[in-house]
């Protein structure tokens, strides 16, 4: 039996998505690849969200059957609505993903992470052979750190240690993220904190530096993975 749930049915995207016209073009684009009994990697962000609604129309089409390992309650709820089975990298690896990103510098390297995603998206990376990141025009930068901060989510009893190292290793500003919705800060899925930091230069080493600090549990910093980039 199925839960007839008006919650999950009247689901959609919690805000305006900007750029939506170039975003539904990738996202269109990543739904061509989908292949009967395909396990997905599914990102989070608008981008994803996009991704999956035409990923799933493919599916109802041609009668196919795949699997979402989800990065975030948000994906977990709209492939249920969607009906798109679940499984988990207990269960599953994936035989490849698709996510957004904030920012794409000329090395493919990324800052990822204003939905405060950034922890399972970069585990869901890590496990999977093949990867698409879906962006338009406007993520593509000379520099990262360009237009965003890169987002670090720390464990909160760490937060002032955190805060020390990073500063020792050269970031300039530094913000907690403030939750909408909820008083006081943003609490991840994982119950954390996320500081959003600014540097003046980002480096090659910088994802490692960061993650080198105790309590840093992981940053929106992808430098050198393994990705095609789809851009629209
Ligand atoms: C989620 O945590 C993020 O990494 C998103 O993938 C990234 O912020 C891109 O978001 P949009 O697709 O909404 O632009």
């Amino acid at each position: 039996m199925n839960w007839n749930s008006d919650l999950i049915n009247s689901l959609t995207w919690s805000a305006d998505i900007i750029n939506i016209e170039r975003k539904q073009k990738v996202a269109d684009e990543i739904a061509t690849k989908v292949k009967d009994g395909d396990i997905l990697g599914v990102g989070s962000g608008s981008t994803s969200y996009l991704a999956l609604l035409a990923i799933a129309k493919k599916v109802n089409e041609e009668k196919l059957n795949i699997k979402a390992i989800p990065t975030s309650i948000e994906i977990s709820l709209m492939c249920s609505k969607l009906g798109i089975p679940l499984t988990t990298l207990y269960e599953h690896r994936p035989d490849w993903l698709f996510d957004g990103a904030d920012e794409v510098d000329p090395d493919k390297s990324l800052i990822k992470g204003r939905g405060g995603a950034m922890f399972k998206e970069k585990l869901m990376i890590s496990s999977s052979p093949v990867n698409y990141i879906l962006v338009d025009e406007s993520k593509i930068v000379k520099k990262l750190g360009t237009n965003f901060p890169v987002p670090i989510e720390v464990f909160p009893q760490a937060l002032l240690h955190v805060e020390k190292e990073l500063r020792r290793i050269g970031a300039t500003g530094l913000m907690l993220r403030p939750a909408k919705g909820k008083d006081g800060p943003v609490i991840t899925e994982n119950g954390n904190l996320i500081l959003d930091a600014r540097f003046d230069e980002i480096d090659k080493g910088m994802e490692q530096k960061i993650k080198s600090i105790t309590g840093v549990i992981e940053s929106g910093l992808f430098i050198n993975y393994n990705i095609e980039v789809l851009i629209a």
